[in-house]
């Protein structure tokens, strides 16, 4: 089928949605995402990500595309126009073309941001078999730049870490600084030991997964203690339970670390009743 994806305030059939080889996201991966997830056709943790976005555009000095006031509206109506029951909505702004290649930021008087939005179906997003049987991760060096807590379009370093875990045999990759985790390629990682939950504080290392930030809460809220600190592949192996948590995977529980079974070689409780919370809150505050 082919979708109808959005492109600068129209709604357009993907294979006429053009963007210019002068857009500062392909020359310059000069651009910022969200992915936000649909569940019962309702999209979950928006504010979160139109905070973040917002965040993203302020932190990079990039102007919000006209039709930021409208992000909801367009989400909703790709919803519908797609009939997605279940799946994803990718947006990205990139600093747009200036219909030159250049280093310096074009003047934003004559430059609009490019402003892309197209839907993912994927049918079966809940009940995803893999968190049943949980994934393999393995540790790789974390050689991203310096400001991970911008969500650009950078992800050349995240596709080779997901490569290599494939080579691997392996499923994912966790990305290790100065002997500490930071986080997956994709993904926010933690790990469960004597019943307190841990995962790295926030700061410019790391992306501030919305994913994260609601699973925290509903953690706390169901009396679960829980630890903001960076942990080691060495402490993580030696965890009762991993997990990890992300817009497109909610709560997946991680059951083997550089091949060695994190507690039984089974996704763990914790992370069972966090994914089981988490999707019922979040398909209730859905709007
Ligand atoms: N990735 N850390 C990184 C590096 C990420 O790319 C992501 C999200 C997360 C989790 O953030 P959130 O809970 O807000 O989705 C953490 C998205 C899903 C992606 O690139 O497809």
């Amino acid at each position: 089928m082919t979708r109808t994806v959005y492109l600068n305030g129209e709604y357009l059939p993907e294979t006429e949605a053009k963007v210019s080889i002068f857009d500062r996201s392909f020359l310059m991966a000069d651009g910022v995402y969200e992915v936000t997830s649909v569940l019962g056709g309702k999209l979950i943790d928006f504010d979160g990500h139109l905070a973040r976005l917002e965040r993203s555009l302020n932190e990079l000095d990039m102007e919000k595309p006209e039709a930021f006031d409208d992000l909801l509206d367009i989400h909703r109506k790709l919803v519908e126009l797609n009939g997605i029951d279940e799946g994803m909505i990718y947006l990205q702004v990139s600093r747009g073309s200036a219909g030159d290649r250049d280093f310096v930021f074009p003047d934003p008087e004559e430059t609009k941001p490019t402003l892309v939005l197209f839907t993912q179906n994927k049918p079966g997003l809940a009940d995803n078999p893999v968190a049943k049987k949980g994934i393999k991760v393995i540790s790789i060096e974390d050689i991203r730049w310096g400001r991970r807590d911008i969500k650009t379009v950078q992800l050349l370093y995240p596709s080779m870490g997901k490569m290599a875990a494939k080579k691997a045999g392996c499923d994912d990759a966790w990305l290790v600084e100065d002997g500490q985790v930071t986080e997956g390629t994709s993904n926010n990682a933690y790990i469960v030991k004597d019943g307190t939950i841990i995962t790295r504080n926030l700061s410019q290392d790391i992306l501030h997964g919305i994913t994260r930030a609601a699973v925290l809460r509903f953690a706390r809220e169901a009396q679960m203690q829980v630890e903001e600190r960076p942990f080691t592949i060495a402490e993580a192996q030696a965890a009762d339970e991993a997990f990890y948590t992300s817009a497109s995977s909610f709560v997946m529980p991680v059951v083997e670390i550089d091949g060695t079974k994190v507690g039984d070689g089974k996704p763990g409780p914790v992370a069972k009743r966090l994914r089981e919370i988490y999707l019922e809150e979040s398909v209730k505050s859905g709007i």
